[in-house]
């Protein structure tokens, strides 16, 4: 059985006083789950402060991004062993915003991902077709292109580690949320995919999480069906209610 993972991806928002209010509030919050995973990802330089304030709970931590050089000079970069060094154990890899707004190649990606497999973070791979590859109808031909491309030297034991969170870009902020039939037929496609590259017994064990403008009211239908494994959530965990509100709701 999968475990579900809910993770809160608060991209750049909050201070650091807001940054710290919210970790503490969902360690109480969420101090009686125990059948779900849940993650949280702050920004950068709130991680480490966010990570001493959830210390001894059930949430775990993780970070937007990773570089995938050991160390040196790379202006502006974080390593994954900064990342391990303050208590990280996920880190989110080809969201969306970094491969549209950033300029981030699955190419590049992909060596964050096997970086972060090495070192012993799991990556959160984000995938997703944005609105006019949808419409075109080759949203399945998008998702094995991000996929390959960013998988690539990723072996089977390695995989089993790795989380995909497929985002629909025209889901992401913008209310739009996809039918949890549209979720299934994604994720199963995905899961087929995983089982295409690396066998069934890894397909069983990976986790597919969907995100884009999930919320307490619609994330129950979604993570119901048999291959959503959990939430990637953006504006909706920026505030406890509204987090703890999707997780509650699937317990
Ligand atoms: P929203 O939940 O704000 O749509 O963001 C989704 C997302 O991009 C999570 O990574």
């Amino acid at each position: 059985m999968r475990r579900l993972l809910i993770a809160g991806n608060w991209k750049m928002n909050l201070n650091l006083a807001k940054s710290v209010t919210l970790a503490e509030g969902l360690k109480e919050a969420a101090k009686n789950v125990t059948d779900i995973d849940i993650a949280v990802c702050p920004p950068a330089v709130y991680v480490q402060p966010v990570g001493i304030a959830i210390a001894g709970s059930n949430i775990g931590l993780g970070a937007q991004d990773v570089y995938f050089e050991k160390e040196g000079a790379f202006t502006g970069e974080i390593s994954t062993a900064m990342l391990l060094d303050i208590g990280c154990k996920y880190v989110i890899l080809g969201h969306s915003e970094r491969r549209h707004i950033l300029h981030e190649s699955s190419e590049l990606i992909n060596q964050k991902v096997v970086a972060a497999l090495n070192a012993g973070l799991t990556p959160i791979l984000c995938v997703g077709e944005l609105l006019s590859e949808r419409e075109a109808g080759v949203t399945d031909a998008v998702i094995r292109r991000q996929f390959d491309g960013s998988l690539s030297n990723v072996s089977a034991e390695q995989m089993k580690k790795v989380v995909i969170a497929y985002e629909p870009v025209w889901a992401i902020g913008t209310g739009k949320v996809a039918t949890p039939e549209q979720a299934e037929e994604v994720h199963d496609g995905i899961r087929s995919l995983i089982t295409e590259r690396y066998g069934k017994e890894v397909a069983d064990v990976v986790r597919i999480q969907y995100g884009g403008s999930v919320k307490a009211e619609n994330a129950k239908d979604i993570l119901l069906k048999p291959n959503v494994d959990g939430a990637l959530v953006g504006g909706a965990s920026l505030k406890i209610d509204a987090f703890m509100g999707i997780i509650n709701g699937v317990k």
